[in-house]
């Protein structure tokens, strides 16, 4: 069982993470319209992690005999100004969701609640990733010069990221 506070932190989780999907697949979007394949197929395959993120909550939720309440999602942003930028913002996204899943665990924490707490532990885990992959990619962005021929090769390079 559960509190009735830590399952609205939870549903509100769920949010969180369906909006992080919905924002990279704005973001395939956005590199789809300006022909950037390889970073439209990245953040496709991120948008579905995203919402795989999701349903973990929402399965969670059910197995501790707690009640799924979705919400409305954000409407994300759509246009940026450069692949760059575009890598920027998830970065600094994901740093929010980490600052959210640690909040979750604080909850968890203070509330005794060994459940949640343990199957926190597996988003604790895959914020550090999360951040870091991205981090890594925006190395990579301010390592090469900002012409086209670098971008190029970033594009290829992402566009073959394993699912
Ligand atoms: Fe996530
Ligand atoms: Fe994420």
């Amino acid at each position: 069982m559960i509190s009735e506070k830590m399952q609205k932190a939870l549903n509100d989780q769920i949010n969180a993470e369906l909006f992080s999907s919905y924002l990279y697949l704005s973001m395939a979007a956005y590199f789809e319209s300006e022909n950037w394949n390889g970073f439209a197929a990245w953040m496709k395959t991120q948008s579905g992690e995203e919402y795989d993120h999701a349903m973990k909550f929402y399965k969670f939720i059910n197995d501790v005999d707690a009640k799924v309440t979705l919400d409305a999602i954000e409407k994300p942003k759509t246009e940026w100004k450069s692949p760059l930028q575009v890598f920027e913002e998830a970065h600094k996204h994901e740093l929010y969701i980490t600052d959210r899943i640690n909040k979750l665990v604080a909850l968890a924490i203070q509330e005794n609640d060994y459940a949640t707490n343990l199957f926190l532990n597996y988003f604790v885990t895959e914020q550090i990733e999360e951040v870091s992959t991205v981090a890594q990619i925006v190395h990579k962005f301010n390592l090469l010069s900002d012409n086209k021929t670098s971008l190029f090769l970033l594009d290829r390079e992402l566009g073959m990221r394993a699912k």
